[in-house]
């Protein structure tokens, strides 16, 4: 699809999650980035020394010497999609002021998450929620629009989960992760409590992961988004990895099946036909792995860029039918990735 460049902003510019965008914005052939923006402990300094840059691509040079601003929809006029890596409370407030003034924000907040009038998007799973936008504008009077990208830790299980639900049906799912450093933002977990340890608690993370994957699993009517009808039970773990999720899963289908026919359905699963061939379109949206241990974080979380869901270890499951490890990279796929592909998105449905 050939089209005009078109002028974005990120909120939240400094953090673990916007340095990926600033990063995977570079040559986006579709966005140009106009503006950086952070908390006003940064407004006014250059990009380069407000920020701790902690990828290993190194910083983009048109970013180092862009001065930043404050998240307002005023001084980010010229963008027409902000993408948000706002702490929670920052985006509740902040968000609807960019769509009121008639801006997308695609957020990786968890804020508007749960608002029936707002997408939670995996394009791959669910791109036809973006239709709930229609409704949005028309509830809300804006022009603009608010759509969000799931917990990063729900990302790659839910695009797993939907390759097994569209064969088998699901009715349970019994998950347990072990969850990278880089998820809990800069500078994160103090390295005393992290080095040699595992935390076994992620404050409100447990209750996202059994409800979020529900919205994105479920069905898009006139009336909104019916939630699926599985449930879910989730342990959450901080583990001592610099990026990637890993998920240990173990599910109860509607009837059983044997790993070799869930592996073919996990190998065969292509992306949404709205969400097929964008720029952010994961290669290959999963992929397999068959050796007894994979995925690793370390060894997968670059799978297709960093946009692939990578399942491994399909076995049958005592307690309940089938269980598997899946892993996707957590500020890519899990977060800025995810959401430049819900934009990419929303302009190739001609809803910006
Ligand atoms: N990390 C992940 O894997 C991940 C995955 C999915 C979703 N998320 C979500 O994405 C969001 C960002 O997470 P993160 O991990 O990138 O956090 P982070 O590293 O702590 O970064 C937070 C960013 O927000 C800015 N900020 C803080 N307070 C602000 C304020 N009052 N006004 C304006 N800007 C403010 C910070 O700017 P300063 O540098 O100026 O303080 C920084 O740029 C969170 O909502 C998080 O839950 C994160």
């Amino acid at each position: 699809m050939s089209q005009p460049i078109i002028p974005v902003a990120v909120l939240g510019a400094t953090g673990s999650v916007g340095q990926r965008f600033v990063s995977l914005l570079d040559n986006h052939p579709w966005f140009k980035v106009v503006a950086l923006a952070a908390s006003d402990r940064s407004e006014g300094k250059k990009y380069a020394e407000a920020c701790r840059w902690v990828l290993n691509d190194p910083m983009p040079d048109w970013a180092r010497e862009m001065t930043l601003v404050s998240c307002l929809p005023d001084t980010i006029r010229d963008a027409r999609i902000v993408f948000s890596a706002l702490p929670a409370d920052q985006a509740k407030d902040l968000e609807p002021q960019f769509a009121q003034a008639g801006i997308a924000v695609c957020s990786n907040a968890s804020s508007y998450r749960r608002a029936e009038d707002v997408p939670l998007l995996l394009p791959e799973v669910n791109a036809d929620h973006i239709g709930l936008i229609k409704q949005q504008r028309l509830h809300r009077g804006w022009s603009g629009a608010i759509l969000t990208n799931p917990n990063c830790t729900s990302t790659g299980l839910t695009v797993a989960l939907n390759a097994i639900q569209d064969s088998f049906g699901l009715k349970r799912a019994f998950v347990v992760s072990l969850q990278a450093l880089s998820g809990a933002g800069y500078p994160g977990v103090p390295s005393l409590d992290i080095i040699d340890n595992v935390i076994p608690n992620i404050g409100g993370e447990e209750e996202k992961v059994e409800w979020e994957p529900r919205k994105m699993l479920g069905s898009f009517t006139p009336q909104g988004i019916q939630l699926a009808d599985v449930k879910f039970s989730a342990h959450t773990n901080r583990v001592a990895v610099v990026d990637g999720h890993t998920v240990c899963a173990s599910v109860e289908l509607d009837a059983p099946a044997s790993p070799q026919e869930i592996i073919a359905a996990l190998s065969a699963y292509r992306a949404h036909p709205l969400a097929a061939g964008l720029p952010s379109t994961p290669d290959p949206v999963i992929l397999v792995r068959s050796e007894a241990d994979r995925p690793q974080p370390r060894l997968d979380r670059f799978t297709g860029k960093g946009m692939s869901t990578v399942v491994g270890r399909v076995r049958p499951d005592p307690l309940l039918h089938i269980k598997f490890v899946v892993l996707s990279h957590n500020t890519i796929r899990g977060a800025a990735g995810g959401s430049i592909y819900n934009a990419e998105l929303l302009v190739s449905e001609k809803l910006l």
